[in-house]
């Protein structure tokens, strides 16, 4: 199964694809959580990227394409991979649109979780993220049974930097500029399946399911 997550920064995307990946067991490529993980080690890709996320701007379209195409090959991506948070421009589209027709792929289909913008930023605002294992909480929607503490691992919760609101409404305006008209492009490919985002985070990922098959 070979799938694209799209939607506005704090849509849940991160959230549904921990789900998916666990069902239909295929690997979580986020292109956000691998700028992360290269910031965190203070790689160069990593000083190069954070210029640009703690602005709330996208990385360039060639640096991103780069990393895709060489996670792509990897062995685990061979019986398929989520995409989550690429493409995000339309030339990453038609990039990763020609690579996957190199490797002799086609895309089954691109979930875009659509949410409004007021419940965004809320969204992005109260986000906390576990230090050790990346998983996701919200102060509010989805609490930690201990405030602070992770859930799955016992470890620290942190707030990402571009997590501010000023940050946020840059990013939301840079997706309706940059990444909405993904939304035709892939309408026009005949592959897309629009979710209601504004429901519990449950009755989300059912719909995703019921759009996908229960077969994993
Ligand atoms: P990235 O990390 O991809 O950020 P994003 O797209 O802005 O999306 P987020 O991760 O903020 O939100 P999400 O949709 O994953 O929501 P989540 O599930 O966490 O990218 C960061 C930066 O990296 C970019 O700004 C850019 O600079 C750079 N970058 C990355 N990819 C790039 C690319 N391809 N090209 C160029 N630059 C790139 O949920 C959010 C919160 O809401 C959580 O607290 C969660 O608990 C809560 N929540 C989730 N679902 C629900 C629900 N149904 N109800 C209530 N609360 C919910
Ligand atoms: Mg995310
Ligand atoms: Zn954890």
């Amino acid at each position: 199964m070979r799938l694209v997550l799209l939607g506005p920064p704090g849509a849940g995307k991160g959230t549904q694809a921990a789900n998916i990946v666990k069902k239909y067991q295929i690997p979580h490529i986020s292109t956000g959580d691998i700028f992360r993980k290269n910031i965190k080690e203070g790689t160069e890709l990593g000083v190069k990227a954070k210029e640009y996320i703690d602005q709330g701007l996208l990385v360039p379209d060639d640096i991103v394409v780069a990393i895709v195409k060489d996670r792509l090959v990897e062995d685990d991506c061979k019986e398929g991979f989520l995409l989550d948070g690429f493409p995000r421009t339309v030339a990453q589209a038609e990039a990763l649109d020609q690579e996957l027709k190199d490797l002799g792929y086609n895309l089954n289909n691109v979930i875009n979780i659509e949410v409004d913008k007021n419940e965004l930023i809320e969204r992005a605002v109260g986000r906390r993220i576990c230090k050790e294992c990346g998983a996701t909480y919200h102060i509010k929607f989805n609490p930690p049974s201990k405030a602070g503490i992770c859930d799955v691992c016992g470890g620290e919760l942190y707030q990402r930097k571009d997590d501010t609101e000023e940050t946020v409404n840059k990013r939301i305006k840079v997706y309706l500029d940059q990444t909405e008209p993904l939304i035709s492009y892939y309408t026009d490919q005949g592959i897309i399946a629009n979710i209601n985002g504004e429901q519990d985070i449950d009755k989300v990922f059912k719909d995703i399911v019921d759009v996908l098959g229960s077969e994993n």
